[in-house]
């Protein structure tokens, strides 16, 4: 009856408005990379280890590629997301 009163998103049926919300940056994860690292990499080391080691954006990708043969369980998806979360934050400058 008096509907008209009621905010849009209150309004019963049709379609919801589109989410306005943005969308969050590690979408093709369920995890934050640095809870991966943590849950993953910690494992078997120190994080210490990656936070210190001094690797170029270059190199980060066959360490990762190492560790996951070394045994790190990460998924592809992961692994990229880590990947670029190390470039970002703890490559060494050439
Ligand atoms: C199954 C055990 C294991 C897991 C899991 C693991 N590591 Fe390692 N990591 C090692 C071993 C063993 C070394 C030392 C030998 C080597 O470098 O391969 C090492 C060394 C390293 C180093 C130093 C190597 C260098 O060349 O500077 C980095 C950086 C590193 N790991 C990153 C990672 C990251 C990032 C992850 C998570 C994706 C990870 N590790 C998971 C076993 C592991």
């Amino acid at each position: 009856m008096i509907a008209a009163a009621l905010p849009a998103g209150a309004a019963q049926g049709g379609s919801p408005p589109a989410p306005s919300a943005p969308a969050p940056k590690a979408a093709a994860t369920t995890e934050a990379p640095e809870a991966v690292l943590k849950r993953s990499c910690q494992a078997c080391h120190d994080l210490g280890v990656i936070t210190q080691s001094s690797h170029t954006a270059d190199e980060w990708p066959a360490i990762l590629q190492r560790m996951r043969s070394n045994g790190a369980n990460v998924t592809d998806a992961e692994l990229k997301a880590i990947q670029a979360y190390l470039i970002d934050n703890y490559s060494a400058t050439q």
